[in-house]
């Protein structure tokens, strides 16, 4: 097989290769033409990059180079770019080149001449040999040590194909795995649905500026995940400003719109000062808006403007403001379902939900209570300074319970984290033993019983059925559950109602508790006499 031709790539050296007048050239060091003049490299064909601007320099170093190396062919390439220093500009052209540019592996080795050209020009080569659109080995070269020789100088090539260069590879993939460990608080988790997804949301926060959503029940560690999110970004510098956190829940009536969008001094009553309001806090930075969906439509229309249009108008506020912040919401509601009640904004759901992230319960991922129990014993162990930990037998016997039938967690780490701190103070001598353990079962045993995945369910099931029960919002079960519970425990409608508006009626001219009363069980087609039979 005939030997494979050399052909180099290259910029002309507008600088370094128009050294030198007249015969003294020759006593300077030009890269493109004592690049032909090695005896160990012969240059088969010399693919000359060169704007037309520099004509008379490219003529001058195709003619010295035909001098030095008769048997380099050079070919001259127009490379005109307005700007030698624009990424953009360069990068095209070259892909350009390098897309139209007839290739033939099999016939010829390329080396792509890294040493002349704009810093911009160095870097969009590499970038392009990198990714084998310049399907080439890097070539560098330098003066040799003594100039006064004259010798044509160093050279030597870098072929990214080769396996030491995948350690750059690797490091990026170790940068990755730090990622994913601090968003995991470097918990040692083996779910693989949860593993899986912590990967994506590491991808999403360094690369994307768009917003996120986090549902899933509560407890889940939403909050956690949104905060480390924050940290992951401030430390690959995607993040200048702040982390800002508001739950909506406790965003109600006339404030909630002041507290968000911030409101100008007299907007109304007990408006004394400016405001800035969360969102301009949170300029720069990262808003985390926990539990989205109780915000009320008002809110809703004008945080999507806020989204779109990076403005909005504060409450009283002639002129409207900027802030350009990173948004993640956290919900434990299907906001989909909120939707189709009319209780959220179909527009805004589409906005927020390009990234969305369920995290599962504890239960969904028990395989990974092992190294989160350690997590919390260490986590307490930090925070009280003193020692303490498991037995085994007590560390097996907690997990036993905690990954089989009887392990509801129903308030997720929430559950976990309590369990862990009551087990801890109670553990004398610095070990949690069996005894401890019995006793923390127990009473999550008794936590689990019922009422807490559904509260006010048992007392309503004595006098509705439980299709109506399901079809009252939690929010009203817990009130309509206590109400029923105190008129059952009285003798009248009257004593009832002196019971539950025992406040108000004090305000009052005139009472009507009774008739009160009276109304609000008919609003959910209950009596008197149905709350109280049986
Ligand atoms: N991955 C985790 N590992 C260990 N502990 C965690 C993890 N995630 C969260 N926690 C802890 O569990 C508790 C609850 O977490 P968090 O507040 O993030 O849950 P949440 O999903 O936001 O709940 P809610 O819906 O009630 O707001 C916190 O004390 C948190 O420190
Ligand atoms: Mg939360």
């Amino acid at each position: 097989m005939a030997k494979k031709k050399t052909v180099v790539i290259g910029f002309l050296g507008t600088v370094l290769d128009g050294h030198g007048k007249g015969s003294k050239r020759w006593e300077r060091w030009r890269p493109s033409v004592d690049l032909c003049r090695h005896d160990d490299l012969q240059v088969d064909r010399f693919e000359l990059l060169s704007s037309q601007k520099h004509y008379r320099t490219a003529k001058r170093v195709c003619g010295d180079i035909a001098e030095v190396s008769p048997k380099t062919t050079v070919k001259v390439h127009d490379a005109h770019c307005d700007d030698p220093w624009d990424f953009v500009e360069v990068y095209s052209m070259l892909f350009e080149f390098a897309r139209n540019y007839p290739f033939d592996l099999t016939k010829e080795d390329y080396l792509i001449h890294l040493t002349t050209g704009t810093h911009v020009a160095q870097i969009c080569l590499f970038l392009l040999t990198e990714t084998r659109y310049l399907p080439g080995k890097l070539l560098q070269t330098g003066p040799g040590r003594d100039e006064g020789a004259r010798s044509p100088g160093q050279w030597s090539t870098i072929d990214l194909d080769l396996s030491k260069y995948d350690q750059l590879a690797k490091r990026f993939k170790q940068e990755h795995r730090d990622d994913v460990s601090l968003l995991k608080s470097g918990i040692q988790t083996k779910n693989g649905a949860f593993n899986a997804l912590i990967d994506e949301v590491e991808t999403v926060a360094v690369n994307s500026r768009q917003p996120i959503l986090l549902s899933g029940p509560t407890g889940a560690g939403k909050s956690q995940l949104a905060r480390q999110i924050y940290t992951l970004k401030q430390l690959r510098q995607r993040i200048p400003g702040d982390f800002v956190s508001v739950n909506c829940a406790t965003l109600r009536g006339d404030t909630a719109m002041a507290t968000l969008f911030g409101h100008v001094k007299g907007s109304f009553t007990g408006a004394t000062t400016d405001r800035p309001g969360l969102l301009r806090t949170a300029d720069k930075g990262l808003l985390f808006l926990d539990e989205v969906g109780e915000l009320g439509l008002d809110e809703q229309a004008m945080l999507l403007q806020a989204i779109e249009e990076k403005r909005f108008l504060p409450v009283g506020a002639d002129t409207s403001v900027e802030s350009d912040f990173q948004l993640i919401c956290g919900t434990n509601r299907d906001l989909r379902v909120a939707v189709g009640e009319g209780r959220f904004r179909e527009d805004l759901l589409a906005r927020i939900n390009l990234w969305s992230f369920t995290l599962p319960g504890l239960r969904d991922r028990k395989e990974d209570l092992a190294p989160n129990l350690d997590f919390e014993v260490e986590k307490n162990v930090q925070r009280r300074g003193t020692h303490v930990q498991f037995n085994k037998e007590a560390r097996a016997k907690f997990l036993k319970f905690a990954m089989g039938p009887e392990g509801k967690w129903t308030g997720n780490f929430r559950d976990l984290g309590a369990a862990v701190t009551r087990m801890v103070t109670l553990a004398t001598g610095g070990r949690i033993t069996v005894r401890e353990v019995e006793r923390e079962i127990a009473r999550l045993n008794q936590d689990w019983q019922g009422t807490k995945q559904d509260p006010g369910r048992d007392v309503l099931a004595l006098v509705l059925s439980s299709d109506a029960i399901a079809d009252i919002d939690p929010f009203d079960r817990v009130q309509l559950a206590e109400v029923v519970r105190v008129c059952r425990e009285s003798r009248s409608l009257s004593e009832a109602g002196r019971i539950l508006f025992a406040v108000s009626r004090e305000k009052r001219k005139s009472t009507n508790d009774a008739d009160r009363l009276g109304k609000y069980l008919a609003k959910f087609g209950l009596s008197w006499a149905q709350v109280t039979e049986g």
